[in-house]
């Protein structure tokens, strides 16, 4: 089979990385895709690193079964914890992974603190501390440890007042000062974007790195002439640890539903 026609396999903890996974779709519908949701075992991100790393490894060990040209680690997380360790054993597949989208939330110039929502294993690892390192001089900072946050999405709470109540706690400490812009440091977070606005106010800026890392996809899928030259609409197809088709119908909704734009 000519590896342009292989799958691109994307990897989350759960149902999070759907929301970068739809924007690739986006840029790039004439590619198959399959998506695997480790629901079982989320989060990921209160866990130890080892166990984050082992279960890394086994979705790769999934996705090589399935002859996929390119991985897509659609979880700050994951990434954080074992993206190296992919590279290192498969060299010859495209691994993408995906990290706080600071830059960006840099580069708008605006007044306040840059409050970065992530969890709290992408927060203490070496990866989120030398992108900090980057920054720190430039801007206020702040780490927003989220544990718990994970949990009500996988539960498809997108909104309602006990979302809103937990955000609100979160974000006390901050809501009397300016508030540059908010960077979503998990793939789960797109999809309260609502429930967030209305804690914040809906002129903060809410900033993922879902588009950045399909278009770094997209970039390094021409760079090794694997793009698809297929002129029909790509298949997708999810799986998830659970196997419970609830949580599969919920994904193919979240591919869908509007609410992560
Ligand atoms: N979507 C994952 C991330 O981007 C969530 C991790 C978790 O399961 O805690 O970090």
């Amino acid at each position: 089979m000519n590896i342009k026609n292989s799958p691109i396999g994307f990897f989350d903890s759960g149902v999070g990385g759907l929301s970068v996974m739809k924007e690739a779709i986006a840029i790039m519908p004439n590619e198959d895709f399959i998506y695997f949701g480790d629901s079982q075992n989320a989060p990921y991100g209160t866990k130890e690193l080892e166990e984050v790393r082992n279960l890394t490894l086994n979705v790769a060990d999934f996705f090589m079964k399935k002859k996929v040209k390119a991985i897509v680690v659609a979880c700050n997380t994951a990434t954080s914890a074992a993206i190296e360790l992919l590279r290192d054993k498969y060299k010859d597949t495209i691994i993408i992974g995906i990290e706080p989208a600071l830059k960006p939330a840099v580069k708008l110039n605006r007044k306040g603190n840059i409050i970065i929502m992530a969890t709290p294993m992408t927060l203490r690892e070496k990866k989120f501390k030398s992108l900090m390192e980057k920054y720190k001089n430039d801007c206020s900072i702040v780490s927003l440890p989220c544990a718990g946050l994970v949990e009500f999405i996988e539960q498809g709470i997108l909104e309602g007042k006990e979302l809103e109540n937990y955000l609100k706690e979160k974000l006390k400490p901050y809501l009397s000062e300016d508030i540059a812009a908010i960077v979503l440091g998990c793939t789960h977070y797109p999809f309260i974007k609502n429930a967030l606005s209305k804690v914040v106010g809906h002129d903060v800026p809410l900033i993922d790195g879902g588009v950045g890392t399909s278009h770094e996809l997209k970039r390094k899928l021409i760079e090794k002439a694997c793009l698809t030259d297929s002129k029909e609409k790509g298949k997708i197809i999810i799986y998830n640890s659970t196997n419970d088709n609830k949580i599969i119908d919920f994904c193919y909704n979240l591919i869908n539903a509007e609410n992560s734009r």
